[in-house]
C-alpha cells in the first residue's frame, strides 16, 4: 500500500509527541514537538490535530505528557496527587472539542487504566498511562485497516467515483482512515477508484488534507466546492458517497462535518448510497439519537476571513457551527471495524460496541484516590 502521512506518533526520545500540523497543509509539511497537556490542548482547539479518532490519541497523550510532566515537578508525588491531576488533564483535555466521541473514550480509557492499576508509585502510574496510549494508537490502526476491508465490499467492482466530505483519512486517524480506508484498500489492490472531495467551508478540509492525501497516494482525486456537490449527482457524476463520523448515536444518527447533512439528503434524493464509515470507538450508546450530542460552535472569524481577507461587512453575523446531525434513516450502511451495518441500527450498533471499555465521561471531574 502506499505510504500514507502519519498525523501523530510519539518523538523520537519519546518525551514529546510530534504532530504534522495540520493548519498549515499543503503549503508545508511541519512537525511540531508537543511537550506537555497545555500544548496539546492547544494543537486540539486549533485544529493542528483534528479528526475524531486522531483527537482520541492526541487526548491520551496529551494526558501521558501531562502526568510526567507533574514527576518531573514533583518526583514524590503520592498516588492520590497523580489521580487528582489525571482529573484535572481529563477536563483540561476533553473540553477543547466537545463533539467527537473518541476524545472522551480515549481519555477515559486511559483515566481508567491508571485508576485500577495496583502501581503505587507516580511514575509507574505514569507508565500505565503511557502503555494505555500506545495501545489506543496500535489499536485504532488496525480499526482503520479493518474499516478499509469491510468497505471493499460497497466497490462493487468496476470504477467507483466516490464523493466525500471534510477529511476522514488518514490525517484524522493514527492509521489508513476510515471513509477513505476502503478506497486506500482498493487502490492498493489495482482497482481504479475515483474521488471528489468536497472542499468543505469553512476550514477546507477537503481541499487541503483530503485532495493532498490521496494525490499524495496517487488515487485520482478531484475537488468541488461543497455547493456543487448537488450538481454531480444530478448529472450522474457519483456512485456512492462516503463520509466519517465524529460521533454516532445508540439510534444510528450521525454527527460530522458541518455539510454532511445536506449531502445525505442530496444522495438519497438522487438514489445514490450514503455510507458512513467509523470504528467502534466512534459510537456513544449514552446518547440516544443525535440531537443529544453537544455541538461544537467555533469563531466566527473562520467565516469572516478568506485567504487573509476580510470577506463579510462587519455589521453582518456570522454562525459557524461544526458539525451537523444527519438521521441514522439517511443512511444506507455504516462500514465498521467489525464489517458493513445495515439496518435496524439500533441493536446492531449496541453488539458493535459490546463490552468495550468504560462509558464516556465517568472521569470528568472526579478527583481523589480510589
Ligand atoms: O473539525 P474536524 O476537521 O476535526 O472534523 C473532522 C470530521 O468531521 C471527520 O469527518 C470525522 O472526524 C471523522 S475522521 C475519521
Amino acid at each position: 500500500m502506499s505510504e500514507v502521512p502519519q498525523a501523530i506518533g510519539w518523538g523520537e526520545d519519546g518525551r514529546c509527541v510530534h504532530l504534522l500540523d495540520q493548519t498549515l497543509l499543503p503549503e508545508h509539511e511541519r512537525k511540531l514537538e508537543i511537550r506537555d497537556a497545555d500544548g496539546m490542548a492547544e494543537a486540539i482547539t486549533s485544529l493542528r490535530v483534528r479528526g475524531a479518532p486522531a483527537i482520541g490519541i492526541a487526548g491520551a497523550m496529551g494526558m501521558v505528557l501531562g502526568m510526567e510532566r507533574l514527576i518531573e515537578a514533583d518526583p514524590d508525588a503520592d498516588r492520590a496527587t497523580v489521580l487528582e491531576e489525571v482529573s484535572r488533564l481529563w477536563t483540561l483535555l476533553h473540553d477543547t472539542r466537545p463533539t467527537g466521541r473518541n476524545l472522551a473514550w480515549a481519555l477515559d480509557r486511559v483515566a481508567h487504566a491508571v485508576r485500577t492499576a495496583d502501581e503505587a508509585t507516580a511514575e509507574a502510574l505514569a507508565g500505565r498511562a503511557r502503555a494505555e496510549a500506545d495501545a489506543i494508537l496500535q489499536e485504532d490502526r488496525q480499526l482503520c485497516d479493518r474499516i478499509g476491508d469491510a468497505g471493499l465490499e460497497v466497490f462493487a467492482g468496476g470504477e467507483p467515483r466516490v464523493l466525500t466530505h471534510c477529511n476522514a483519512g488518514a490525517l484524522a486517524t493514527g492509521g489508513i482512515g476510515t471513509a477513505l480506508a476502503p478506497i486506500y484498500k482498493a487502490h492498493a489492490r489495482g482497482q481504479r477508484v475515483q474521488v471528489l472531495a468536497c472542499e468543505t467551508r469553512p476550514v477546507l478540509q477537503g481541499a487541503r488534507l483530503t485532495a493532498w492525501e490521496l494525490s499524495r497516494a496517487g488515487v485520482p482525486v478531484t475537488a468541488i466546492t461543497d455547493s456543487m456537490a448537488g450538481d454531480a449527482m444530478r448529472r450522474g457524476r457519483v456512485d456512492l458517497v462516503i463520509v466519517g463520523a465524529d460521533a454516532v448515536a445508540a439510534n444510528g444518527d450521525v454527527v460530522n462535518k458541518i455539510g454532511t447533512y445536506g449531502l445525505a439528503v442530496l444522495a438519497n434524493h438522487h438514489g445514490i448510497p450514503f455510507f458512513v464509515a467509523m470504528p467502534y470507538t466512534t459510537v456513544d450508546r449514552s446518547t440516544s439519537s443525535g440531537e443529544e450530542v453537544p455541538i461544537e460552535l467555533r469563531s466566527e472569524g473562520e467565516l469572516r476571513q478568506l485567504g487573509g481577507r476580510e470577506i463579510l461587512a462587519a455589521d453582518a453575523a456570522a454562525w459557524n457551527p461544526a458539525f451537523d446531525v444527519t438521521p441514522h434513516r439517511s443512511v444506507t450502511a455504516f462500514i465498521t471495524d467489525q464489517g458493513v451495518i445495515r439496518p435496524p441500527y439500533g441493536p446492531r450498533l449496541a453488539k458493535l460496541t459490546e463490552g468495550h471499555g468504560p462509558e464516556t465521561g465517568r472521569f470528568r471531574g472526579v478527583g481523589g484516590a480510589s
